[in-house]
């Protein structure tokens, strides 16, 4: 059985299942999914600072009386000309928080080290306590590293069973480099996938809990996001089924991909 808790490269523990709250409205929407996750036993949540709902997310883990080393809190860089380190003050007045457990640089914006020397301010001023990016390829992470005083702990890409990176997993885990896996449903249209929903009748699962299930398998820490109660519930119950070997080359087979090690097909930076 998969556990619900792995080490990044530092030490650092982090669950492997977190809520993502990209496109969760600010205010009572976020506060009722952040809550809800927290009740059905998620203890990490991935947050950013463009998605606007930090605030929300914050009150919702005050209002928990969950203790502060039990969750654990990602933000990421809104990259541009900022500085990461006092963009990262801002999140964390917003949040409510004296630290974040890891703060991504979103997207290479200008370069994959254009951020770094900020975000490296960040954490030695205890503001994160890991530090990692977000939509770097293989290439990014090289070059990343060959500058880096303190390495990159994550990487957070866009990853399922039909953007099977191999190729940048690889890379990144040969760089002790984790990688999460956004869009693991693929923001839902996934869902709809043929192959995919008969391995969840087959099991007497839903094709969600098996996409979710897939990234645990594979290696990935996973985050699904849904702002339903019923849904949260539903893709957290995933620690107590296992795909068979055939069900992973099934959906292994779904890569559009070819294992690259590219972090996206086309990029929006
Ligand atoms: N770093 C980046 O650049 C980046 C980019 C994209 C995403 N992310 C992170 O990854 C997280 C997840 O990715 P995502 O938001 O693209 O979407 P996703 O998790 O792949 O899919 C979410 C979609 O699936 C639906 N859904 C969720 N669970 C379901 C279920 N059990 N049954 C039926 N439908 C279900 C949701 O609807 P409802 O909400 O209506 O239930 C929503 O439309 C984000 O929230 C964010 O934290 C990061």
């Amino acid at each position: 059985m998969t556990a619900t808790v792995r080490a990044l490269a530092d030490g650092t523990e982090i669950p492997v299942l977190g809520l993502g709250v990209w496109q969760i409205r600010d205010g009572r929407e976020c506060e009722d999914a952040v809550r809800w996750a927290l009740e059905a036993g998620y203890r990490h949540i991935d947050t950013a600072q463009n998605y606007g709902n930090e605030r929300s997310v914050g009150r919702a883990l005050r209002d928990s009386g969950l203790a502060r080393d039990e969750v654990f809190v990602t933000t990421k860089f809104d990259p541009g000309p900022r500085d990461p380190a006092a963009e990262l003050e801002r999140s964390l007045e917003r949040l409510g928080l004296d630290a974040v457990d890891l703060y991504l640089v979103h997207w290479p914006a200008g370069g994959p080290t254009r951020a770094w020397d900020g975000m490296q301010r960040a954490h030695e001023r205890g503001h994160a306590r890991a530090i990692g990016v977000s939509n770097f390829g293989a290439a990014d992470i090289e070059s990343l590293l060959g500058v880096a005083a303190v390495p990159p702990m994550v990487n957070q890409v866009q990853f399922s069973p039909f953007e099977f990176r191999r190729g940048l997993q690889e890379a990144c885990e040969r760089r002790g480099v984790a990688l999460e896996a956004y869009s693991p449903l693929g923001t839902g249209r996934h869902l709809r996938d043929r192959e995919v929903a008969a391995i969840a009748d087959r099991l007497g699962r839903t094709p969600a809990q098996v996409l979710v299930r897939w990234s645990l398998q594979r290696g990935l820490i996973v985050l699904p996001k849904s702002s339903h109660h019923d849904r949260i519930v539903q893709n957290a119950a995933v620690f107590d089924f296992e795909l068979t070997g055939d069900d992973l080359t099934v959906l292994d087979k779904l890569d559009r991909t070819h294992g690259t090690d590219r972090a996206l097909e086309h990029p929006w930076w």
